[in-house]
């Protein structure tokens, strides 16, 4: 008996030693990715508009993985101008309140016209007062946040023991990584009850801000990528806010390869862009991957 116990903590102490300090400072409970599909599902939904989200009716709202998904609010801007637009629900199956904000509907343009702008976020906590991020992301999320950080906030108190998971598709994605860095921050949700799943997104910041997305302490991160993905993927002149202009990834990268299988040990433990996943690539980046996760229609 006392030998076994010795032997564990021999074991145990050994485990310990092995993992190294970034690791631990960093650790977020396994991510299960047989749900990225699902995820997908959801962050696609978010292109609809109107009465979809009262009924919960439309092609991919049937899917049988969010069939059962209540209590669905939609969430658009006020400003013509600006018709930005998210929404928020609840999902009994995976216990969890969904926050997405939707892409564009005219991405070949937006990936030849993306500006490239930051602004600086200086008062992210602990974290580098350096931190900058893309103004047009930032500029969509704070058309949003009057309407959503409420409706949010009251489906936090109202769904005490869900998660709340953060769910979007390239520049969704971006808006949507935003929204949850900001409401943190603003002490509207804790860290580590959220969930950040992005499809295809954009570069958001820069390095600062990638380091500090990995060091808020979220719960479970995911940015997917597919295959030869033109938004998120880093090559020559490529538009989308470039590592050249400052701009990084954050951490966890998973890569659907040219193979389909999904690679999930990239490696971008300590700052965010993997050099082994999506990075090895380097020509003929391709649109209709950006468009095509999991061979799922966007609507
Ligand atoms: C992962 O998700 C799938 C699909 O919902 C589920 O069947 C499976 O039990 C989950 N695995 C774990 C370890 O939670
Ligand atoms: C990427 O590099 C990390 C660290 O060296 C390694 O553990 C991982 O297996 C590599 N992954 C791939 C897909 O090559």
């Amino acid at each position: 008996m006392t030998g076994t116990l010795a032997f564990t903590a021999l074991v145990l102490a050994a485990l310990v030693a092995a993992i190294p300090a970034t690791a631990l400072s960093q650790q977020q409970t396994p991510f299960n990715t047989s749900l990225l599909p699902t995820y997908y599902t959801l962050a696609a939904i978010a292109y609809h508009k109107d009465n979809v989200f009262t009924a919960w009716d439309c092609p991919l709202c049937k899917s049988p993985s969010v069939s059962d998904v209540i209590n669905a609010v939609y969430l658009p801007t006020q400003t013509p101008e600006r018709p930005e637009q998210g929404y928020i629900a609840v999902s009994p199956s995976l216990k969890t309140i969904i926050f997405s904000i939707d892409g564009t509907d005219d991405l070949d343009e937006w990936i030849n016209n993306l500006k490239v702008w930051k602004r600086s976020w200086s008062n992210l906590h602990g974290c580098s007062s350096n931190v900058e991020v893309h103004s047009g992301f930032w500029n969509t999320w704070i058309e949003l946040r009057g309407s959503m950080e409420p409706t949010l906030v009251s489906y936090l108190q109202a769904f005490p023991s869900y998660s709340v998971t953060f769910v979007g598709h390239s520049l969704g994605g971006a808006a949507t990584l935003v929204a949850a860095v900001d409401l943190v921050n603003r002490r509207a949700l804790s860290a580590n009850r959220a969930i950040l799943v992005s499809f295809g997104q954009p570069r958001v910041g820069n390095i600062e801000f990638a380091q500090c997305v990995g060091a808020m302490g979220f719960k479970q991160t995911a940015r997917v990528v597919n295959k030869k993905d033109v938004v998120p993927v880093e090559y020559c002149d490529s538009h989308l806010p470039p590592i050249f202009l400052g701009y990084a990834h954050h951490s966890h990268e998973y890569w659907i390869d040219l193979y389909d299988v999904l690679v999930t040990n990239c490696n971008d433990d300590t700052g965010g862009e993997a050099d082994n996943c999506s990075r090895t690539l380097d020509a003929d980046l391709s649109v209709p991957d950006h468009v095509n996760y999991y061979n799922i229609a966007l609507p």
